[in-house]
């Protein structure tokens, strides 16, 4: 047994048991699936978005899990009415005990921003312990006006983006509830840390971002016109998720802690799928985690497991709280004109090397040469780059420091 280790995450006056939150989508919006997270040790789950005026785009579930090239994609979806979403979250909040965190998600879409807070104070009465605002869904008026339609109004990812509006969204529900606020962004928006200081200044608790990306999913050339989803005619611009936006997520979050400083509470979200991705994102910024796309194709027992782990790995370390390795690596992220670049070479070891070629077919390098045994690196002409030792299948080439 290790010395026991801190996991809590502070929002507000509330406590997540650990950084890992369900992340709002499919699989936490009903009580079952709520209940089976809170069974698996998972802190809280952000419910399901639930949207008034009800409905705006919904349409059943249209997904692709494109595994080989690790991303979820998708835009046919089904949301919550205001009223599924408050029954849910009241029957979790009565069957539930409190230390799982209820977190409902929500978008108002009314002509007015005091529906906002109106529509927040009923999660709050339900027993919503905190109240997420989704200003980050690229499958609402954002991805109509990518596709060239018109919207009358902004709402998810591009009511985020807006810098004149967001605070009033933010501000009718800061005033309107007692329990914190998080607003959860898109990883679009082009001023992430603008609009997430404009939260916190309105009276949010945490801003966190979705790790979302709208993208073309594949297109068969053979037959341009047939969508890669099945049972949908159209080929769409889809959310993207999973371990394909994991970088990108981890700038995100990156840029967000720079931005507002070791103070703000910071959740990421995009590709975190066990303790190693999980406590690089910790480490670059974000104080908690929500993780969806992992939940929809492993369900959320995989999770005693991932925090027992984590404790092993904690004590290893030497790391005592989450804090320890949040932001762990913040100051270690230099700027591009802050490097430090040794000279050397690629060495190719003869005894490993089968001369398959792959590396002498490298376009930007003319180090490398062979004989009839085995390749070999011209020092002279080797730029260091190292792109032979990724490309070696037999694990043949390493590099050597002269500096
Ligand atoms: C099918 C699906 C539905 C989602 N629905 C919502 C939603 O209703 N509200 C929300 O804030 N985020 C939603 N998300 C975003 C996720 O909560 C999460 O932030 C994002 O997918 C990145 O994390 P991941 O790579 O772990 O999925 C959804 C994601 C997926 C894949």
């Amino acid at each position: 047994m290790g010395k026991s280790v801190d996991l809590r995450v502070k929002i507000g006056n509330l406590s997540l048991k650990n950084p890992f939150l369900v992340g709002s989508g499919p699989t936490v919006r009903d009580l079952d699936q709520i209940k089976a997270a809170a069974d698996s040790g998972w802190a809280g789950a952000s419910v399901k978005l639930a949207i008034e005026p009800f409905p705006y785009l919904n349409f059943n579930p249209r997904y692709r899990w494109l595994k080989q090239d690790k991303i979820h994609i998708f835009t046919a979806e089904k949301r919550l009415t205001a009223k599924e979403g408050l029954k849910v979250v009241e029957q979790a909040r009565n069957q539930i005990s409190d230390d799982f965190l209820l977190i409902p998600t929500i978008t108002y879409d009314g002509e007015d921003y005091e529906g906002w807070g109106k529509l927040a104070k009923q999660f709050e009465d339900a027993g919503a312990q905190a109240i997420e605002l989704n200003m980050c869904c690229p499958n609402m008026s954002y991805n109509l006006s990518s596709t060239g339609e018109s919207t009358k109004k902004s709402t998810g990812a591009s009511l985020g983006n807006d810098l004149a509006c967001l605070p009033i969204a933010v501000k009718c529900v800061t005033d309107a509830v007692r329990v914190p606020v998080i607003v959860k962004f898109s990883a679009e928006n082009p001023h992430l840390p603008a609009s997430a200081y404009a939260a916190l200044t309105n009276g949010a608790a945490a801003v966190g971002h979705n790790g979302n990306w709208l993208g073309i999913p594949d297109i068969d050339i053979k037959n341009p016109d047939k969508s890669i989803y099945r049972l949908q005619d159209q080929i769409t611009l889809g959310c993207m998720s999973g371990p394909f936006v994991r970088p990108l997520a981890m700038r995100d979050t990156y840029q967000l802690r720079r931005g507002l400083g070791p103070d703000a509470v910071i959740i990421g979200s995009g590709g975190v799928s066990n303790l190693q991705t999980a406590v690089q994102h910790l480490m670059v910024g974000a104080s908690a985690l929500w993780i969806c796309t992992e939940t929809m194709i492993r369900g959320f027992d995989w999770m005693p497991k991932m925090l027992e782990d984590l404790v092993v790995y904690m004590n290893e370390m030497g790391y005592e709280s989450i804090n320890d390795i949040s932001s762990r690596l913040l100051k270690n992220i230099a700027s591009a004109n802050e490097l430090t670049v040794h000279d050397g070479y690629a060495y190719i070891d003869p005894e490993k090397c089968i001369n398959c070629g792959i590396c002498w077919k490298i376009g930007h390098c003319n180090a490398i040469d062979h004989d009839d045994k085995t390749s070999y690196v011209n020092k002279d002409l080797c730029l260091a780059c190292s792109t032979c030792v990724d490309l070696c299948p037999k694990k043949a080439i390493s590099m050597v420091q002269t500096n």
